[in-house]
């Protein structure tokens, strides 16, 4: 599996953290944040993370800043990709089975490494349920794509 890592500024050590959990699971990892602790926009790197996923050049996103919700923000801007900010693994997991999400969100200011490594391996091994969510998903690919929602009419 080929994921996009990105981080601002304020997740660089806990996006290294995570980069070499994720390798040791046999991912490969594609890096689209910063290396350093200079100030850093989260948009920049949400977008990167967000484009690759929706391109199809890597299956699956994970972003992390302070709180994981600027970064979330960004990636959810780009057409089919559904972000959440997850603080623990019950949530990550269940978006994954319920919401489909394809780029999981975290703060570096929030979660500790552990606690974060928890959390991708929830997200990860979940499966999409299908079903009556995927009616509910496609909900939302239709209020991105015509910002309107037939079934609120
Ligand atoms: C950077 O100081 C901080 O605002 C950013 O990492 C993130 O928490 C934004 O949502």
């Amino acid at each position: 599996m080929k994921i996009a890592i990105g981080n601002d500024h304020a997740a660089v050590e806990l996006k290294n953290i995570i980069t070499e959990h994720l390798e040791g699971r046999g991912c490969e990892v594609v890096n689209f944040g910063t290396d350093t602790a200079d100030s850093f926009d989260y948009p920049i790197a949400g977008y990167k993370v967000a484009r690759a996923v929706a391109s199809g050049e890597c299956d699956l996103g994970i972003a992390i800043c302070g709180t994981g919700v600027g970064i979330s923000l960004a990636a959810n801007k780009v057409d089919g990709i559904r972000a959440c900010v997850c603080s623990e693994p019950f949530s990550a997991k269940l978006s994954r089975q319920h919401n489909n999400t394809n780029v999981l969100c975290f703060g570096a200011r929030v979660v500790g490494s552990e606690l974060a490594k928890m959390i991708v391996d929830e997200w990860l091994d979940a499966e999409f349920e299908g079903g009556r969510h995927e009616r509910r998903v496609a909900m939302l690919s239709e209020i991105e794509q015509t910002q309107a929602l037939s079934a609120a009419e």
